[in-house]
């Protein structure tokens, strides 16, 4: 059930006045008629400089206007990226995101992309390349497979057309990261958007193990009787509220001998909230739940294509949270993989159990780093919106990178404190520790939490609860899931192979 099977990226070194194409998507800067826009106008009977006359469209962030002109090229969408700076990494991808947005609205089965050089700011052409492949994805990423098919069929957006008339191959190179980067992008997108009873724990393991056999990573998955061998107590105690037995995934990239990279993701397929239930209002969200495990199996995807020289592991502990006869109960007491004891007093703190038995189970390949994704708390959202995920740790350079990485993929993410003084918040009556501080500081300490079971190795921890999915339609998206963390794990792994 994948909605943008079919669709696809290419360089092509032609200029946008030789390229017949249904839709022609042009990125400009703001500011007047850009002048390497000329022949592409000319060819275009004026209707560019027409447009620009006419004195409306100044090509801010966001602008668009979309032109008829006679000729090959039947429609022409002007994207404005806003003045090139600093952020034209971010804006020249979004420009491409809505045109491609665009195009495949319009239902058009092609179409061709050009940044007009006046846009690029100081992008490379080979950053171009990468971000006009991860761009296009995003926008023409739609997903229907669920509706009725109409009874008209029309033809799937199939492709689109970078356009390099000049510096061709270093567009090239960068396309072929990006492709790779956006192909992870929507494997995520398409794994997130699946709900709860299309996609419980072991559907996830099995879309894993599709992923790994097509790539040929090598992948264990553990199901019911492998987890309890291994006594992961706590991802059981959330997994024994429902019919859906658990899964705990493990996959391994091994493209150097180097210590890996463990990525973790959570994996909760539903999360009613347990016993300490939910309300109604917005619980179908909860499908998102599993969005770390997404971007974990996404930046496999990423990793099969570009086979960089890293060695890279992702853990994935996946379950449904559901309310049941023998789910467990505020008060009840486990003992966790590492050998720690909870005390849950919150079943909807259900991710930090999970996530902790995968920090324990990570040791066992002695890693040169531990990163976990996870939608782990709504106070997250209270504290940076939609607009950054948060994240925490006990290294600085390792979150000094994933910010970085953060800002280049515009996955952005920032820092809050691990204070000692906020571990007391987890302290329990009569277990080691226990899964839920309250309400104040909640993104704290559920990091916390995290960082009693993460031990021997330096790890970070990247709470994107209020980032992995929208609830508003978007110039550049639909609705719902964007792959967050692919993106942003991807530039971080690159920058290290
Ligand atoms: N999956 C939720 C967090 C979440 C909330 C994700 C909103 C996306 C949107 C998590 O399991 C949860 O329920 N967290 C609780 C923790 C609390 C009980 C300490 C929360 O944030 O309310
Ligand atoms: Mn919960
Ligand atoms: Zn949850």
């Amino acid at each position: 059930m994948r909605s943008v099977m079919t669709f696809d990226t290419q360089v092509v070194p032609a200029a946008a006045d030789a390229h017949p194409t249904p839709f022609l998507i042009v990125v400009v800067p703001e500011g007047p008629f850009p002048p390497s826009l000329s022949a592409l106008d000319a060819a275009s009977g004026g209707a560019l400089a027409r447009c620009y006359s006419a004195g409306d469209f100044r090509g801010k962030k966001d602008e668009t206007v979309l032109l008829y002109p006679e000729g090959p090229r039947p429609r022409i969408l002007l994207v404005g990226a806003g003045v090139p700076g600093e952020g034209s990494r971010t804006a020249v991808r979004r420009a491409a995101a809505i045109g491609a947005k665009r195009a495949r609205i319009t239902e058009v089965p092609t179409a061709a992309l050009f940044v007009a050089p006046e846009a690029r700011g100081p992008l490379s052409p080979t950053d171009v390349g990468q971000i006009l492949a991860e761009g296009a994805g995003q926008g023409a990423w739609y997903f229907a497979a669920m509706k009725r098919p109409p009874e008209e069929k029309k033809p799937a957006f199939e492709r689109i057309d970078i356009l390099a008339p000049a510096d061709a191959e270093a567009m090239r190179e960068g396309h072929r990261r990006g492709a790779a980067v956006s192909a992870g992008h929507l494997l995520a997108r398409d794994l997130q958007v699946l709900p709860g009873n299309h996609c419980p724990p072991r559907k996830i393991a099995k879309m894993a193990e599709e992923m790994a056999k097509r790539h040929g990573h090598s992948v264990t998955v553990l199901d019911q009787a492998g987890i309890e061998k291994e006594k992961m107590g706590a991802l059981l105690a959330i997994a024994q509220g429902s019919v859906e037995e658990p899964r705990f995934i493990a996959l391994e990239y091994k493209g150097s001998d180097a210590p890996p990279i463990v990525l973790i993701g959570k994996g909760v397929s539903f999360d009613t909230g347990g016993i300490s239930i939910k309300p109604a209002q917005g619980m179908e969200d909860m499908k998102y739940d599993m969005s770390g495990a997404a971007a974990v199996i996404g930046t496999f995807e990423m990793l099969g294509r570009l086979r960089p020289a890293l060695h890279v592991v992702g853990l994935i502990p996946s379950a449904e949270n559901m309310p049941s006869g023998s789910a467990i109960k505020p008060g009840d007491v486990v003992t966790s993989h590492l050998g720690k004891t909870i005390e849950i007093v919150n079943t909807d703190a259900e991710g930090r159990l999970l996530i902790a038995d995968a920090l324990s189970y990570a040791r066992r390949y002695q890693p040169a780093c531990v990163v976990d994704i996870a939608t782990l708390t709504g106070a997250i959202t209270i504290a940076l919106g939609h607009t950054a995920a948060g994240v925490m740790g006990t290294d600085a350079a390792l979150l000094r990178d994933l910010q970085s990485a953060g800002q280049r993929a515009n996955e952005r993410c920032w820092e809050l404190p691990l204070w000692d003084d906020y571990r007391d918040l987890n302290k329990s009556d009569i277990a080691d520790v226990k899964n839920s501080g309250g309400r104040p500081a909640g993104s704290i300490s559920a990091g916390w939490f995290l960082r009693e079971f993460a031990e021997g190795f330096p790890w970070a921890h990247l709470d994107v609860a209020g980032t992995a999915y929208t609830e508003r339609e978007d110039a550049a998206s639909p609705k719902g899931p964007n792959g967050m963390g692919v993106r942003l794990f991807s530039e971080f792994l690159l920058a290290r192979a």
